[in-house]
């Protein structure tokens, strides 16, 4: 069965352009209640650490530098198929190929200043939302 809840960050891009609101509304608009949000920085230790399932790929060093360059936004949203239905609402990863209305269609910049990170699995939504905060921190 699928979970319901997942994992985002709003990325040093979407943040610096003043982009945060319109997400965020976004976000409530698709039926998505906020769980946990805080606005902070990462470290590049932090970016390593979250990050580290891509430790191997040419582009993690980018990715590390980037996610460490700017403020972002974390935030545990709930929803019923909560993965699924945030992946459709941000679309692609590369945000030439994102359709029509997605997030990433309407606010990202490049494959790496992609304006948002969405989980891949309810396991990663756990494991990425725990990174950030503490079981007190989690509304129920
Ligand atoms: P995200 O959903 O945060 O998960 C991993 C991130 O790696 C991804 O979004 C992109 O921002 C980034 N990424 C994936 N592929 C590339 C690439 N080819 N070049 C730079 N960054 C990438």
């Amino acid at each position: 069965m699928s979970g319901n809840r997942t994992f985002t960050m709003i990325k040093p891009d979407a943040t610096g352009a003043g982009h945060t609101g319109k997400i965020i509304d976004k976000i409530i608009e698709a039926g998505f209640s906020i769980k946990a949000m805080k606005w902070t920085q990462l470290s590049k230790e932090d970016a390593q650490a979250f990050y580290a399932v891509h430790s191997e790929r040419p582009f993690y060093e980018e990715l590390v530098d980037y996610m460490s360059s700017g403020p972002i936004v974390a935030a545990i949203l709930e929803k019923d198929n909560a993965v699924a239905s945030f992946r459709d609402l941000i679309g692609a990863t590369n945000p030439a190929e994102a359709a029509e209305g997605t997030i990433r269609k309407m606010f990202a910049t490049s494959i790496a200043a992609n304006a948002v990170h969405g989980s891949d699995s309810d396991e990663n939504a756990a494991i990425e939302g725990s990174f950030y905060f503490s079981e007190r921190e989690k509304t129920k």
